[in-house]
């Protein structure tokens, strides 16, 4: 059986943190649209450059390529059993355009789950991010600080700041995720399928609730060990 979720909620709700454990404990694809792009940029692809000029400044990157990145990317084998959308829908004619491909192939939304978390508390824990560059891991200097400054305690690799987490821009994808993507809540409430979680709550509580809110659909494993 096929589950896809959605996580929605504002820049620094806790969606990426939540998504990776949420993939370990079940058998769903974690499919980030911000991750893809930041590979791509890596890669030095025309995509990753067109995408970095709209990061760079906290706008959208435009709906048709991502829209063809992402439909393009649930076809791979990994996502058989189904996808954690993460960062993705984030504006109506996303939400459409994916409704449509899955419904295309028998398939649909089962659950979204909205990570409500006050504005102070967001652009406080993006501007304490840190990211490994080898293994993605994310710490936070205010909550969570990595063991040794700048090292990342899984595998050792290189902590970095992301260049959209200044606060200028961090304001700014807050001013766009009310206007463009703050719509889907209602979007998805109608269709009787929203799950609201507080997301100002500790990371492990968090990800009991959703858990929670998915029992229906997924066989999932315990808690991994810290
Ligand atoms: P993207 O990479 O998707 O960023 P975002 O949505 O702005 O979300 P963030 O990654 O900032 O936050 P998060 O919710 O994942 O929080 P995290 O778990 O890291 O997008 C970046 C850009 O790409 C966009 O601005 C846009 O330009 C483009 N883009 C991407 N998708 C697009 C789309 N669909 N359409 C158009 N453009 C698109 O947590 C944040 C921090 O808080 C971390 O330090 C974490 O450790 C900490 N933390 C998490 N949970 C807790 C907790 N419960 N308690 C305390 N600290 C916590």
């Amino acid at each position: 059986m096929t589950t896809n979720v959605i996580l929605l909620g504002p820049p620094g709700a806790g969606k990426g943190t939540q998504a990776k454990t949420l993939a370990e404990r079940t058998s769903l694809s974690h499919v980030a649209s911000g991750d893809l792009f930041r590979a791509a940029l890596r890669e030095g692809t025309e995509l990753g450059m067109l995408a970095k000029s709209y990061m760079d400044r906290g706008e959208l990157v435009p709906d048709e390529v991502v829209i063809n990145m992402i439909l393009e990317r649930i076809q791979a084998p990994d996502c058989l059993a189904g996808v954690i959308f993460d960062g993705f829908p984030r504006t109506r004619e996303q939400a459409v355009a994916l409704g449509e491909s899955l419904a295309a192939h028998d398939g649909k939304i089962d659950a979204v789950l909205y990570l409500s978390v006050p504005n102070e508390v967001l652009l406080r824990r993006i501007a304490g991010r840190q990211t490994c560059k080898t293994c993605g891991a994310t710490y936070n200097i205010y909550y969570f600080p990595s063991h040794r400054p700048g090292i990342c305690d899984a595998c050792g690799g290189k902590l970095y700041q992301r260049s959209d987490d200044s606060m200028e821009t961090a304001q700014h994808r807050l001013d766009v995720y009310f206007e463009q993507t703050m719509p889907l809540i209602e979007y998805y409430q109608r269709q009787g399928i929203l799950h609201e979680i507080d997301g100002q709550r500790e990371i492990t509580w968090v990800n009991e609730e959703m858990l929670k809110a998915l029992s229906q659909y997924l066989v999932t494993s315990p808690q991994p060990e810290e």
